[in-house]
């Protein structure tokens, strides 16, 4: 399924909690690199840029590089509108000289800017390894109609770790994220009036080494069928719905990915324990 399905009003609250949970990782991890890195990130990205955040969410993260990075403009860019229209508003009140955009879109299928843009440079910042959310064919899509000579490209990238790190960051104890997997099936019960019986799915994560990701999978735990529009659909016990994967990369491997979008690897930081990734890549 295409990520954006997970963030309604709901799925994006349970997203931040998914963010405060010690088993997931990568929120912490990058925080600290742009902690430790900020100045260093801005200077090598470049000030007075159009900086256009995808995936802008909380923007809680782009707070940590808005005073190094002084950009010429800002533009946030979300599926979920309460979430988009709250941080804009909030980023807006804390630079009051900035020029803010919100724009409410899927930026999965082609990112429209805004007709007022100023016609400076502009630095992507898409933060959060969500890029790991599509299949490299898409991320390679994705990126390719972005590399504009001249634009640079500041992205968020979860390193390839050993499987128990992995597998309890999208499988938490207090069942967060399993929550949030299921918040699928309970959208589908709001949206599509379906009739899924969420006691009778449960939430797997797995690892799969041979293709580099995390899969989520809601598994049906017994036999049962479900009601979605006038259609009926049977599951037998044990069978799953795939509904997401999370590519995990090398810095490496990632810079081949992007390399084939048209970007080139300029600049690089990850942590000490090798976790997690911020790259800097120039059209
Ligand atoms: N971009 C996040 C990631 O891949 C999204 C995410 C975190 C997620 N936990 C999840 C998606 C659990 C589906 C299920 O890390």
């Amino acid at each position: 399924m295409s990520p954006k399905w997970f963030y309604d009003a709901l799925g994006s609250k349970l997203f931040d909690a998914i963010c405060d949970l010690p088993e997931y990782y990568p929120t912490r991890t990058e925080m600290k690199l742009f902690a430790d890195h900020a100045p260093e990130m801005a200077r090598r990205a470049g000030t007075g840029r159009v900086l256009i955040e995808l995936g802008s969410g909380n923007g809680e993260k782009v707070r940590r590089l808005m005073a190094h990075l002084r950009p010429r403009a800002y533009v946030g860019v979300d599926i979920s509108k309460e979430v988009l229209h709250s941080a804009t508003a909030k980023l807006k009140d804390e630079y009051p000289q900035l020029s803010v955009y919100a724009v409410c879109s899927d930026f999965s299928s082609g990112f429209r800017a805004p007709a007022e843009l100023p016609a400076a440079a502009r630095l992507y910042f898409y933060p959060g390894s969500s890029i790991g959310n599509f299949t490299p064919e898409q991320a390679v899509a994705l990126l390719k109609p972005l590399a504009r000579p001249g634009d640079a490209l500041l992205i968020g990238v979860d390193l390839i770790k050993d499987r128990q790190t992995l597998e309890s960051a999208y499988d938490d104890a207090l069942g967060v994220t399993a929550a949030f997997n299921l918040n699928l099936l309970a959208r589908m019960n709001r949206e599509l009036r379906a009739d899924f019986d969420l006691s009778r799915f449960r939430h797997v994560a797995r690892f799969d080494e041979g293709l580099s990701r995390i899969e989520m999978h809601l598994e049906s735990t017994t036999e049962q069928s479900v009601c979605l529009d006038e259609r009926k659909f049977s599951f037998a016990a044990g069978e799953r719905l795939h509904t997401e994967s999370s590519y995990k990369y090398s810095v490496e491997g990632f810079a081949a990915l992007a390399a084939r979008a048209g970007w080139t690897l300029a600049q690089r930081w990850t942590d000490e324990r090798r976790r997690f990734a911020e790259l800097l890549f120039e059209a």
